[in-house]
C-alpha cells in the first residue's frame, strides 16, 4: 500500500489553507511569510490559480508549496469549472479556503459548499464599493479614509460578513496608484495574515450573519484598525 505522506513533514501544522490567486499574489506572499515566520499556526496545503501567468504561482513554488492551475477558460460554464475547482480543493481538505486576489465570481452552490471557512480580501472599507475600481470610486467620492475589508464570503458580491477592515487617509495628492499601493502594502498585507491566525486559533466565529471575536459580536465594519 502506497500513500502519499512524501511531502508531510514534522513542521506541519494542523490547521491548514488552500489559497486561490489570479494575479501578483502580493497577498499570498504575506500569509505564506506569516505561516514561515510562526505567526499563522497554519499550512498552505496549496495554491490554485486561474490564470497559468500568475505570478503567484512563482511565489508558491519558491516556498515549496504545490502550485496548481485550473484555467477557466477550458470549461464551458461557471458551474462546470466551479465544481471542478471544489474538486481540486478537497484533495487537500483545507480548514480553510483564502481568496486572495481571486479575481473570478464565484457560483452560490461553490460558496454554499464552503460557507463560513471561505474568506475574501477587497480593496475598499466594505460596504462602500463591492466590485471593481475600488480606488478611483473612493478618489471620485472625495474620501477622506479608504482601506480593505477582510470578509466571509456570502452569495452576494463582496457582501458577505466583515471580520476586520484597516483604515487609511487618503492624501489630497493621492491617485489610483499611490492609492492602490498603500492600501496593498500598509493594509491589506497586515489584515489578511491577522483575520487567519485568528480563524487557525478559533478567536473568530461566525453565526447568523454575526462575526464573533473572542465569543463579542463585532459590528457590522468588522474590527477597524487605523493606520
Ligand atoms: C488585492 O488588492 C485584493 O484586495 C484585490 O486584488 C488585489 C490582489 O493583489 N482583490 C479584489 O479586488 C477582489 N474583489 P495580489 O495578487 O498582489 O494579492
Amino acid at each position: 500500500m502506497t500513500s502519499d505522506v512524501s511531502q508531510q513533514t514534522s513542521s506541519d501544522k494542523p490547521f491548514s489553507l488552500v489559497v486561490l490567486i489570479s494575479g501578483g499574489g502580493s497577498n499570498l506572499q504575506s500569509i505564506i511569510n506569516a505561516c514561515e515566520n510562526g505567526q499563522i499556526p497554519a499550512t498552505i496545503k496549496a495554491v490554485i490559480s486561474n490564470k497559468n501567468d500568475a505570478f503567484g504561482l512563482e511565489r508558491a513554488k519558491k516556498a515549496s508549496i504545490p502550485a496548481l492551475v485550473l484555467k477557466h477558460q477550458d470549461f464551458t460554464s461557471r458551474e462546470s469549472f466551479d465544481l471542478a475547482l471544489a474538486a481540486l480543493i478537497d484533495q487537500y481538505q483545507p480548514d480553510l479556503l483564502v481568496l486572495a486576489g481571486f479575481m473570478r465570481i464565484l457560483s452560490p452552490s461553490f460558496v454554499e459548499r464552503y460557507l463560513g471557512r471561505l474568506i475574501n480580501i477587497h480593496p475598499s472599507l466594505l460596504p462602500l464599493y463591492p466590485g471593481l475600481n475600488t480606488h478611483q470610486r473612493a478618489l471620485d467620492a472625495d474620501d477622506k479614509f479608504h482601506g480593505a475589508s477582510v470578509h466571509f464570503v456570502t452569495p452576494e458580491l463582496d457582501a458577505g460578513p466583515v471580520i476586520i477592515q484597516g483604515i487609511i487617509p487618503v492624501a489630497d495628492n493621492d491617485n489610483i496608484q499611490s492609492l492602490a499601493d498603500k492600501v496593498l502594502t500598509k493594509v491589506e498585507h497586515l489584515i489578511y495574515p491577522q483575520a487567519i491566525t485568528w480563524i487557525a486559533t478559533q478567536r473568530i466565529t461566525l453565526n447568523d450573519r454575526i462575526v464573533y471575536l473572542d465569543n463579542e459580536p463585532l459590528p457590522v465594519s468588522g474590527y477597524q484598525i487605523h493606520y
